[in-house]
């Protein structure tokens, strides 16, 4: 299963990239207006940055909602860095606009996955990637980790090629069904990979395999 981080702040895909387990990132519209990145050239340029930072792949989302638009901002971004994954919203003009980006050898997205059948209709478009939202399923009471079991086991049974990124993802027990239904990806939030880490008999066994250490050896 790859790691991706969901984020678009440096400091934070730095201190992902250094545990060396990352492989990519995944940013949205809203986490780029958290960072307070506006404007098309500083859009790109912070995309550029983030290209800098991590050898994998970064998805870049257009703003476009129609297909000429979506086109256009989408071979825009695409040609910014090889690395880079134009995010497109999974809704008509997105789907046909997959398809022409998978046609052109451009890497994609299909963003705000919430059913089987749009991820069929992402996977049908060609899509590298489709980005079921686990988090904001589970928060209307719909099971989100169930989705993304659903969807890894028709691309399987079908042999689609497109990749799950399991997003929206909010905690550490997320990634850990994730991984056990099968999800290609999970995008997550720095505290969620760090969250993975953590164990209290970790902690107290180094503790006391320290003190012994010291003990023995007249520290
Ligand atoms: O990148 C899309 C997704 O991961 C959003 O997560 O926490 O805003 O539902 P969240």
């Amino acid at each position: 299963m790859k790691f991706f981080i969901d984020t678009a702040n440096l400091a934070q895909i730095k201190e992902a990239n250094e545990l060396s387990i990352l492989d990519g990132v995944t940013t949205n519209p809203s986490l780029m207006a958290k960072e307070g990145i506006k404007g098309d050239k500083n859009v790109k340029r912070h995309y550029l940055e983030i290209c800098k930072l991590v050898d994998g792949d970064v998805s870049a989302e257009v703003i476009a909602t129609d297909y000429e638009s979506m086109i256009h901002e989408g071979e825009e971004l695409a040609i910014l860095h090889p690395n880079i994954v134009v995010k497109v919203p999974c809704i008509k003009e997105g789907i046909r606009a997959i398809k022409y980006f998978t046609k052109k050898g451009i890497k994609t997205n299909c963003t705000l996955v919430f059913s089987l059948g749009q991820a069929l209709l992402a996977a049908k478009a060609g899509a590298t990637y489709v980005s079921p939202f686990v988090g904001r399923l589970d928060d209307i009471s719909t099971d989100g980790v169930d989705l993304i079991r659903q969807i890894v086991d028709v691309y399987n049974y079908y042999n689609y090629d497109t990749q799950v990124i399991a997003a929206s993802i909010r905690h550490t027990m997320h990634i850990i069904q994730c991984l056990e239904v099968g999800a290609d990806v999970v995008t997550c939030p720095l505290s969620a990979i760090v969250g993975l880490l953590k164990h209290p008999l970790t902690d107290s066994g180094l503790a006391t395999f320290l003190a012994d250490h010291k003990r023995v050896n007249n520290e």
